[in-house]
């Protein structure tokens, strides 16, 4: 059978990816937001996962106000890196795994959670940045990907709990899949900033690292923390941190099994407007 053997956390501020593209992850602004993720990087190549499950949100790239999917599951055969604005980013078409997909889609639909299920798309810098961050800049992604996205743009947006309940789903999903895959499960989006509004700027590094500790130690705590509170104290964007929910649900320990090992967590500021919070927990 499939199983979760990990899960990843990560912001995925669109200047990282630039950075990295147009060779300027040396600079002494960047080098210390990349330098938290050479551990990780050397990790995935010694955790290699068969297939990555990737919650993001898109940013009105594939989606926009004519279409608002909650949850969206990408069972294409292959996504292509969006264009944002600046023509798409130089980096590997994203190889899907339609089987394993749609398996998700039939068992965490049959657990009465409603997915769009979406057979072309393309994907934008909340899945293509995590990626990079993690993987630096291959000739092709070590692995497919399953693209999931969450609508954390246009309110109504899913609460924590839903997100929470949606990773336990998932979880039993992979776990009914009839092949021996190695899968991680990611949380992308976050930490703390705001990108509008009087308070454009805000960062708040006492709540992220709360929500860092509470992600590890009590997760089922902080799938009550309600919306309000993600906006006024993480900001407008900061309810991106409900996407983490979703990976953490999925972990071992939220089913009765053993704690998760933390094997590396990283914060710095500022990336862009953003915080950057990194963790990596392995089911053990
Ligand atoms: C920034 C952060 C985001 O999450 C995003 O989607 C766009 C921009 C930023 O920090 O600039
Ligand atoms: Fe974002």
């Amino acid at each position: 059978m499939a199983k979760i053997t990990a899960s990843v956390y990560t912001s995925h501020v669109p200047a990282i990816g630039a950075a990295l593209d147009l060779g300027k992850s040396g600079e002494p602004y960047w080098q210390p937001v990349f330098k938290g993720y050479d551990y990780s990087k050397q990790w995935l190549k010694d955790n290699p996962p068969d297939v990555i499950f990737l919650v993001y949100n898109d940013h009105a790239t594939a989606f926009s106000l004519e279409m608002i999917p909650t949850f969206a599951i990408g069972t294409a055969a292959e996504f292509t890196p969006a264009d944002e604005g600046w023509g798409p980013r130089p980096v590997p078409k994203v190889i899907g795994h339609p089987e394993l997909a749609a398996h998700i889609a039939q068992s965490v639909i049959q657990q009465d959670f409603d997915l769009t299920i979406v057979n072309k798309m393309d994907v934008d810098h909340g899945l293509t940045v995590p990626l990079s961050l993690m993987c630096g800049q291959p000739q092709a992604w070590p692995c497919p990907v399953i693209p999931f996205a969450v609508n954390v743009v246009q309110y109504p947006v899913p609460s924590g709990r839903r997100c929470f309940e949606l990773g336990k789903a998932i979880r039993k999903a992979v776990e009914s899949f009839d092949k021996p895959l190695n899968v991680q499960i990611w949380g992308t989006g976050g930490m703390s900033h705001q990108l509008q509004g009087p308070r454009a700027g805000l960062i708040n590094r006492e709540f992220d690292n709360a929500f860092l500790d509470q992600l590890i130690a009590d997760p089922e705590g902080l799938a009550s923390k309600p919306h309000i509170d993600y906006v006024r104290e993480a900001g407008s964007e900061g309810i991106e941190l409900v996407m983490w929910l979703i990976a953490r649900g999925a972990m071992a320990d939220v089913a009765g099994g053993p704690a998760p090992k933390v094997a590396h967590r990283f914060y710095h500021v500022p990336a862009s407007n953003t915080a950057v919070g990194h963790l990596i927990l392995e089911n053990k």
